[in-house]
């Protein structure tokens, strides 16, 4: 297994560029199964996530293949197949986007429901509520959503959860009425931009869905959609995280491509923190050379501070002088990264939903393990700034959603080696490996 060996304490400079959205391009990519004819899509970035849905598509009878200037051509060669395998779905939660795409087109679908995630419960309750509320016969059988529908019919759905809106729920049940007879209003739709960006490809493809962007959706059905070319938005999360690059290390980079008017509330922490960012026509300076100052924080639902940053952010918090105050309401429990940070010196402790760092002078490079996507992120992030050298193992989570990340920091002068595991010797206690437990002592 590979790990990343990082040496702290370099300043980066330099100029980067940001790759498409990966929550944007999956969805999309799923919803190319709507399509009457060949779509081709670009910017989308090369991803294990997006590998891992491209084998689900091409399992579901389509035919994907890039080209010289970096698109992917979409078509459906076979459209018999109406099952999302578990091998497949296990490796990638939003696998759970080609359900409403499926249902829409091929009138059955059978796809395996996402097992459980380290950032907390995730259910799809909202998801296959809204696509009930369309007619949809639907049951769990197996460890698989089986979904049924000769007909859809348009409908009034009301989208919201304990947590706020769903994401991906909205996405299935935005693709599915796309296609449904009559009118759908959903009410607490997701207003993220990869939302948006999602309903304007649909757009593109002849749908007809108004309301993007806020929590009220009307989508007119439609007989059927076109092919089509379409190119998704740059990645917010990624611009968020080599901004927070910039002011742990207290750096000044360029990004180009950065998708400023997706990241209004993300820029405004960071404002408060103390870094300086300025944009002209498409490159964005960001400036972490000043001083830091300690924010509380609240991760929501769009507009709010993206919950795929508050690990970020919380790295940098640590090195920050004061006391930071950080919460999660969409993923209350996503405070993995908490535990490795204090590995490396970091301040945080828990008090109920709320993660309270105190701001040291400085971490010191220790071996971590990431947690998931925005863990092994924060680890990075925190690794760039440590006394020493960190090792970060289980980076298989980072390479799921980042285009090489190490790469980039690189370009911009870190040092960071992606290194192959090698398998400490640990020794053996014979007396022990042979004792057996007695029967009267086991777990029930
Ligand atoms: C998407 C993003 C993920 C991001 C998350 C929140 C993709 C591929 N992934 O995930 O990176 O962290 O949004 O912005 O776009 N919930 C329910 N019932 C449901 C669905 C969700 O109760 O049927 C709850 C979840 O447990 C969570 C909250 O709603 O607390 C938001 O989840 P959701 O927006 O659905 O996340 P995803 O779409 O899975």
């Amino acid at each position: 297994m590979e790990m990343l060996v990082v040496k702290g304490e370099r300043p980066l400079s330099g100029r980067v560029a940001i790759s498409g959205a990966k929550n944007a391009a999956l969805p999309i990519m799923a919803a190319t199964l709507l399509a009457d004819g060949p779509v081709t899509l670009r910017n989308i970035p090369q991803l294990v996530d997006v590998a891992t849905l491209a084998r689900v598509l091409v399992s579901l009878g389509m035919n994907i293949h890039g080209d010289t200037s970096g698109a992917l051509h979409f078509e459906t060669v076979d459209d018999s197949q109406q099952t999302a395998d578990y091998e497949l779905v296990r490796r990638m939660r939003a696998s759970i986007c080609v359900l409403g795409p499926l249902l829409a087109k091929r009138k059955r679908a059978c796809v395996s429901l996402p097992g459980g995630c380290n950032i907390g419960h995730r259910p799809i309750d909202l998801h296959l509520k809204g696509l009930r509320a369309l007619g949809a016969d639907i049951s769990i059988e197996n460890g698989y959503v089986h979904a049924a529908a000769d007909r859809l019919v348009g409908a009034d759905i009301y989208l919201g959860g304990a947590f706020g809106s769903t994401v991906t729920g909205t996405c299935n049940v935005m693709s599915a009425a796309v296609l449904a007879e009559g009118t759908t209003h959903i009410e607490a739709a997701a207003c993220e931009p990869e939302v948006i960006d999602l309903g304007n490809f649909l757009n593109s493809l002849g749908a007809n869905i108004v309301g993007l962007g806020t929590p009220f959706l009307t989508i007119e059905g439609v007989e059927s959609l076109s092919g089509g070319n379409y190119s998704v938005i740059s990645d917010r999360i990624e611009a968020a995280t080599l901004m927070i690059a910039a002011g742990i290390t207290g750096s000044e980079i360029q990004l180009e491509n950065a998708p400023l008017s997706h990241m209004t509330a993300v820029l405004e922490v960071l404002d408060q923190v103390g870094l300086k960012i300025s944009s002209t026509a498409n490159v964005t300076t960001v400036d972490g050379r000043g001083d830091r100052s300690a924010v509380d924080f609240v991760a929501r639902p769009y507009p709010g501070i993206p919950t795929d940053v508050q690990a970020q952010m919380m790295s940098m918090m640590s090195v920050t002088p004061g006391k930071s105050v950080i919460a999660d309401a969409v993923f209350p429990d996503r405070f993995m990264h908490a535990s490795e940070l204090t590995r490396m010196g970091a301040q945080i402790r828990r008090e109920g939903s709320t993660a309270v760092v105190q701001g040291v002078p400085r971490l010191s490079g220790a071996n971590v393990m990431a947690s998931d996507l925005r863990a092994s992120a924060a680890l990075v992030l925190a690794a760039l700034a440590a006394e020493g050298k960190t090792v970060i193992r289980r980076i298989y989570h980072l390479d799921r959603g980042y285009e090489r990340l190490e790469n980039k920091l690189n370009a911009l002068g870190a040092k960071i080696q992606r290194v192959e595991d090698q398998p400490v010797e640990i020794p053996s206690v014979p007396s022990l490996s042979k004792a057996s437990t007695p029967r009267s002592n086991r777990a029930a």
